[in-house]
């Protein structure tokens, strides 16, 4: 009975700390040790690895971030770095290890899998993104989303008193997860996302004709990004279209990454955790746990990584529906 290790990788994201925290007791629970790996591979690398305890975790359900830090390390991309980070699982006797992260969290699972199979590896989704393939959400999409919900909403307080457009960036990378969910869940006029193309003369003949409606402001999300242009270059060019319109714009940023994790967060998280740890007892290997329709499923980790996750097309179709 080897012992277990577990690190958070990438972008932190709200909820990380749940699921730490029932790795942490699920695994004390069925007698096994476990250890916490600081800033992601790069601690693996220096070998910053501490064994925990039930009590390492407490009162961190409702915090965001992540008591293990994370790190997006470069060094763990060379395989002289990657042998360093097996000597030091090695040196612990972990034979397991449960990485907590996005997609490149897990390609650099599958490569350190493929070069060192005696260590089992487990992926628990995380990123504030939701675009990884095998899971409905991942953990901090959910709270990222009810941050910019609620930002959203007080710029709209703004936007209708001086009759404005607004311009809302907000994160995703190259998807449009929270940009799509976001502008839906605050009747944004317009949502533009990488996955569909934006025609600025249609944004502007659309932000006219409200104007013509009686319909004075407008909140337009834009999902950061080369694919949409983000809301500072979108909103520059819709103003020499429209030098009359009173035009600004807000970039969300790392508000979106922070916060406390919501009920939803923490629940999956937790579940996540928890069904990590009795996977690795069972034997399991080089799976992601998911949840999808509300249920625990396990894939792959590597068709996690080559999938690529689409967004609904039935919301996209709603979105323009529900903002004429
Ligand atoms: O992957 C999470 C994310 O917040 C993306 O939405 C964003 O593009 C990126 O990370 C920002 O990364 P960093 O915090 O390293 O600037």
């Amino acid at each position: 009975m080897k012992n277990i290790g577990v690190l958070t990788s990438g972008g932190d994201a709200p909820g990380m700390n749940a699921a730490i925290r029932a790795i942490v007791r699920t695994s004390i629970y069925n007698g096994r040790d476990i250890y916490g790996i600081y800033e992601g591979y790069h601690g693996l690398i220096e070998g910053d690895i501490f064994k925990m305890q039930a009590s390492d975790v407490s009162n961190i359900i409702q915090r965001g971030g992540t008591i293990l830090r994370s790190a997006r390390s470069q060094k763990f991309l060379e395989k002289k770095h990657r042998q360093k980070a097996y000597k030091n699982l090695c040196s612990k006797d972990i034979g397991s290890l449960i990485v907590i992260g996005g997609d490149g969290t897990f390609k650099g699972a599958c490569e350190f899998k493929n070069e060192y199979p005696d260590i089992n590896i487990i992926g628990i989704p995380s990123t504030i993104d939701n675009d990884l393939y095998g899971t409905d959400y991942t953990i901090g999409f959910d709270t990222a989303c009810n941050t910019v919900v609620e930002a959203v909403d007080k710029i709209r307080d703004t936007a209708s008193s001086h009759s404005r457009i607004f311009f809302v960036e907000v994160m995703g990378r190259d998807a449009g997860y929270i940009a799509l969910y976001t502008g839906i869940a605050n009747g944004a006029e317009e949502i533009l996302i990488p996955e569909t193309k934006t025609n600025i003369d249609d944004l502007v003949d659309n932000i006219k004709n409200r104007w013509r409606i009686n319909k004075k402001s407008s909140i337009i999300i834009v999902a950061e990004g080369e694919e949409t242009g983000g809301a500072v270059k979108v909103s520059q060019i819709v103003k020499e279209k429209l030098p009359d319109y009173e035009i600004r714009y807000t970039i969300l940023g790392h508000i979106q990454r922070g916060g406390n994790p919501t009920m939803r967060d923490r629940l999956n998280a937790s579940r996540m955790g928890y069904h990590a740890v009795k996977s690795l007892i069972i034997g399991e290997d080089k799976i992601m746990i998911g949840i999808m329709n509300d249920q625990i499923v396990k894939i792959p980790l590597e068709r996690a990584v080559k999938n690529f996750k689409a967004v609904d097309k039935d919301l996209i179709e709603m979105m323009y529906i529900l903002a004429i």
